[in-house]
């Protein structure tokens, strides 16, 4: 009996139908197709420069590769989990519809160099399409960040109130760690940019074929050096999804930050009623779910790191079946990401900052002694001695439970005589954020320069 597999020659029994369904990838693999359509079109275009096929058999492979690609997109391809993959789904397909021809486009080629393809193609659009969604979102966060220009808010550390600083200044920290977050995907790109299509199986191939150029037909700056390496290799997959994971872990404090924000005792924003979910108890409640799925998705992503990276850790070369589970990983940690950037972009529009409860809180924890401190040192004080006064001063203050700015010129003095009547041209919040001056600071001249750096920036697209 013929074994009904692309690989049956040496069989003599079916696959039982547990294997298949336990092995078969094409249920999720399937999204790969356009890339190895595309992959098999620079494909045949090499065979046939090489002449291992004709022209009259390459324009069939095309033809017919397009046709299938044009019935993938209309939803009307029929994948069948007993030809495992996309790459032999497609194969078959060809075979079926151009005979002979398509019995060809395998020459020169493995499934392990093909999936390694398809994957760097992948990863290289999604890269691409990633660095959008971002930008978007820089994008809303710098808006809100002009429209806010001038509310202050308490800065903090060890979430205790710290300094005061521009609610634009904290907004455009998020926006500075997106943009590294971006150059961390391009250069991610850059290594994984080169084809390995050609390494075949594992060891390249006896046949005359033309590597280079199939790496030139799919905008590839080169063709992997060892063979080996190029079907083993999925140092790009655990770069990118670490690349994913870091942009998570950003997003996840911000979405930390805006619950904290949210809640009744800070209510520095108000997130609008349509990104907000309710209780199915409590008819009062309002909650931040966007916030917090964007968070716990975090950690999936997180998750599918580990898995790549465990995946791969005794792994001996080169190619090993294992590394099908690599998509699982990469496809979920890229939907994953890719919604949460998305959402978050619109959730930010949508969002409203409280500027009185902003206010209100700048005047609770003695946000300006540091520039109590920084004015003694102004004075001739040694830092470390007008850290001392100024503590002190603190202490006295809440013992009487007034504002550093309430206390009056004789009460300073008592404290130091370095300090004059000027001392209330440093004190309160909105002088603190006055007087910054360092490079980088909360200075609003700085600030509204790196506003008018970001909008000119990210208008570029
Ligand atoms: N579906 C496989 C994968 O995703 C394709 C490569 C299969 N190669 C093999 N030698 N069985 O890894």
């Amino acid at each position: 009996m013929k074994h009904n597999k692309p690989w049956g020659g040496r069989f003599v029994k079916q696959t039982a139908a547990s294997v298949e369904s336990f092995s078969e990838s094409v249920s999720f693999d399937w999204r790969l197709y356009q890339y190895d359509i595309e992959g098999s079109i620079a494909h045949a275009t090499m065979l046939a420069r090489c002449k291992l096929i004709n022209e009259k058999e390459r324009d069939a492979i095309v033809k017919g590769l397009q046709e299938i690609l044009a019935e993938i997109n209309a939803g009307k391809f029929k994948f069948k989990e007993s030809l495992e993959d996309v790459h032999m789904n497609i194969e078959s397909a060809l075979i079926e519809r151009i005979g002979e021809a398509g019995k060809k486009l395998h020459t020169a080629r493995s499934r392990n160099d093909q999936v390694a393809l398809d994957l760097r193609l992948w990863v290289r659009e999604q890269v691409r399409v990633m660095i959008k969604l971002l930008t978007s979102l820089q994008r809303e966060v710098v808006k809100k960040g002009k429209t806010s220009f001038g509310l202050i808010m308490p800065g903090f550390t060890h979430l205790q109130h710290a300094q005061p600083v521009l609610l634009s200044h904290y907004l455009l920290a998020y926006v500075e760690m997106l943009e590294r977050d971006k150059t961390r995907l391009q250069d991610c790109c850059t290594r994984l940019n080169r084809s390995p299509l050609g390494a075949c199986a594992l060891a390249g191939t006896t046949l005359t074929t033309d590597p280079a150029l199939t790496a030139k037909l799919l905008g590839f700056k080169g063709v992997c050096e060892n063979s080996m390496d190029a079907v083993s290799d999925r140092d790009f997959c655990v770069e990118y999804v670490f690349c994913l994971s870091m942009i998570a872990m950003h997003l996840s404090r911000l979405s930390e930050e805006w619950i904290i924000w949210c809640n009744d005792e800070v209510k520095f924003i108000e997130i609008s009623d349509a990104y907000c979910t309710g209780s199915s108890i409590m008819p009062q409640k309002k909650n931040p779910d966007v916030l917090e799925l964007i968070r716990g998705k975090c950690g999936r992503v997180f998750g599918h790191l580990m898995a790549l990276l465990t995946l791969l850790k005794g792994l001996p070369l080169s190619y090993n079946r294992d590394m099908q589970e690599d998509k699982v990983a990469l496809f979920d940690a890229t939907d994953t990401v890719q919604i949460s950037v998305s959402i978050l972009a619109e959730l930010v529009a949508n969002t409203d900052f409280n500027r009185e409860q902003m206010a209100a809180a700048c005047e609770k924890g003695f946000i300006d002694a540091t520039a109590l401190a920084e004015y003694l040192v102004k004075k001739g004080v040694p830092f470390r001695v007008a850290h001392e006064i100024v503590g002190k001063i603190v202490k006295e203050c809440i013992r009487v439970q007034c504002k550093l700015a309430d206390l009056q010129l004789g009460s300073f003095t008592a404290f130091s005589s370095a300090i004059e009547k000027d001392v209330y041209k440093v004190l309160g919040v909105e002088n603190c954020i006055k007087n910054y001056k360092s490079y980088g600071s909360t200075a609003p001249g700085f600030v509204k320069k790196r506003i008018a750096y970001w909008e000119k920036k990210l208008s570029k697209g």
